[in-house]
């Protein structure tokens, strides 16, 4: 038999064969690899973009089986970001996912994580959202303020507090009267004794701050019957009572009043008990430690159809018992008009309204006195009766351990055991311990939450650093059930009306340290954004223009500074 010498020529599809006949065909032709021909120039690809995702309803996509997936997180309720292991998206608030998908039992969330890592702007996230299902959000007192600029878009009220800014009536009984007005019954009564108990309880709560301890229970008697003497009375002439007038009350001694104060007949003796009293009251009328804020009439009445926050930022820091009350009178002001709300909606008047309300920085506010864990336990409690949702908003568990009564310590504690999900942020190992304590976390998952708080790389180039690496990361929790790590994406919607800026004071380049005489001396040419600074030349002698301001205007344009 006579072979045929073989001949082979390359190709770039490998060697061919010439075959007898002369066909030429591949013997073990190579072939591209998953990711295309290998080497320069052959079209390789070494990275492989994820094929897009598209989400539809199973009716839509049933068609394209077996490509579709599942998302496992849930989809109802406010969008949120994306689940950072499955790229699924999730919609997550308390309301939606108490009353509508029924994944928790009550409408309550509690955020935790340290400073700076989004926990105001999730819950500002939800309250927008939400108020695009019909809730209305409501801030009752909001320390800094994070949510003024959301609820003015929404077109919401802001009523803001503070010394010379604004003031809270605690006697006034906001819309209760009017509402009475429109019931009959028990309901009337109901509207009526509530807002008569929120005002006791209210000059109580203030005598408590005031005096560092409650008043006696034959105190808070007088004060009762004076208020309703003093209620029948401004009724009467159609006006809304003060502390002034509560206060001329129980000097004035009616009958009623001295039956309560046990005098037995003597007014001395009445005088000598209302004395400690009258000197308390004389304290909150004034201008004193808590101010006129509370003893003036009301200069901005809330509406109970619109969102609202209080705006308490004007209070300064150091200054714990006025927080303190202010904090109370707008949570006894914000409850007592959901209670309104609900009576006439129970009574077919109104429609049932559902509000979200939004306790942030609550640790400052627990930390600040007496009977404020006890309010917010209250509070806590009524909820799903109420018709509310609500958002608790802390650093750590170790602000709320770190409460001075082991009774005050454990209710804080219930605060988080409580509540419908826990949503937290990067947090410390060192809280692992005592969050563990309360809600059931894998290791993995406390690694995760260990590592969002991680601090951000130096950027040396500009001089500045990166964003947190766990900024906008949180991790939600219902129950013992496995987390769902979820990123927060902020909308164009939020970075475009600075919706998400918290740290707004700090936008604009500081000017201030420089004296008029300089800032007179400035060049005209002077970029907007330049710092003042010692290497001015030093002032001249000038005469300055009649039509400097006092104060500078604001930089503008001045690009957000990152922290
Ligand atoms: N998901 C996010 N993406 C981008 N930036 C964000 C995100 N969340 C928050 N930020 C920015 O981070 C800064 C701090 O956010 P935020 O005030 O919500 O944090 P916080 O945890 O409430 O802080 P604090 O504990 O001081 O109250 C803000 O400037 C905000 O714009
Ligand atoms: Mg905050």
């Amino acid at each position: 038999m006579k072979l045929r010498r073989r001949t082979t020529t390359s190709s770039p599809l490998g060697n061919l064969v010439e075959a007898p006949g002369g066909s030429r065909k591949p013997v073990n032709a190579p072939r591209p690899g998953p990711r295309g021909w290998r080497g320069p120039g052959r079209g390789g690809a070494t990275y492989v973009e994820a094929a897009p995702e598209w989400r539809a309803t199973t009716v839509q996509a049933c068609g394209l089986w077996p490509f579709a997936a599942g998302t496992g997180s849930p989809m109802t309720g406010v969008p949120l970001g994306r689940n950072l292991v499955s790229g699924a998206t999730l919609c997550c608030d308390p309301i939606s996912w108490f009353q509508r998908a029924r994944l928790i039992s009550n409408p309550s969330c509690f955020v935790l994580s340290k400073p700076g890592l989004g926990k105001s702007t999730v819950v500002r996230r939800m309250a927008l959202g939400l108020a695009g299902y019909g809730t209305i959000p409501m801030v009752l007192g909001d320390l800094k303020p994070d949510y003024v600029d959301l609820v003015e878009a929404l077109g919401g009220q802001v009523i803001r507090l503070g010394r010379g800014r604004g003031h809270l009536n605690v006697l006034d009984p906001g819309e209760a009267n009017e509402a009475a007005d429109r019931l009959t019954g028990t309901a009337r009564a109901a509207v009526l004794a509530d807002a008569h108990g929120r005002r006791t309880t209210m000059v109580s709560a203030l005598l408590t701050i005031l005096r560092t301890s409650p008043p006696t229970d034959r105190e808070e008697s007088i004060l009762d019957r004076a208020l309703k003497v003093l209620d029948e009375r401004s009724r009467a002439h159609g006006r809304t009572p003060v502390l002034a007038d509560l206060l001329a009350v129980i000097r004035e001694a009616p009958e009623d009043v001295r039956a309560v104060a046990v005098d037995h007949g003597r007014i001395e003796r009445y005088r000598e008990l209302t004395e400690p009293l009258e000197a308390s009251l004389l304290a909150l009328l004034g201008s004193g430690r808590l101010g006129e804020i509370f003893s003036s009439p009301t200069s901005h009445p809330m509406r109970r159809d619109r969102p609202v926050v209080f705006d308490v930022s004007s209070i300064n820091d150091a200054e714990t018992d006025l927080q303190a009350a202010a904090l109370l009178a707008c949570w006894s002001a914000g409850f007592g008009a959901i209670n309104i709300a609900n009576a006439l909606a129970d009574a077919g008047l109104e429609p049932q309204r559902h509000y979200f309300v939004v306790l942030d920085e609550l640790w400052r506010a627990l930390r600040a006195g007496r009977g404020m864990v006890d309010r917010v336990d209250a509070l806590t409690r009524l909820n799903r009766q109420g018709g509310v949702g609500q958002a608790m908003v802390s650093h750590t568990m170790s602000d709320l351990m770190s409460l001075p009564t082991a009774e005050d310590r454990a209710k804080a504690r219930g605060f988080v055991e409580r509540s419908g999900m826990v949503i937290c942020g990067g947090l410390p190992s060192a809280e692992m311990p005592m969050l563990r304590s309360v809600v059931g976390f894998t290791r993995a998952e406390e690694d995760l939450l260990v590592s969002w708080q991680d601090p951000p790389a130096w950027d040396p180039d500009a001089g500045a650093q990166a964003d947190p690496p766990g900024r906008g990361n949180f991790l939600v929790k219902v129950g013992g059930r496995p987390g769902i790590p979820v990123h927060v994406a902020l909308t164009s919607v939020e970075t475009e009306k600075g919706l998400h800026e918290t740290n707004a004071r700090w936008r604009v380049t500081s000017r201030i340290g420089a004296s008029r005489d300089q800032l007179a001396a400035l060049p005209a040419h002077l970029p907007a954004t330049a710092t003042v600074s010692a290497d001015l030349p030093a002032a001249a002698p000038v005469s300055l223009p009649a039509d400097l301001p006092a104060s500078l205007p604001a930089v503008p344009d001045v690009p957000a500074l990152r922290p």
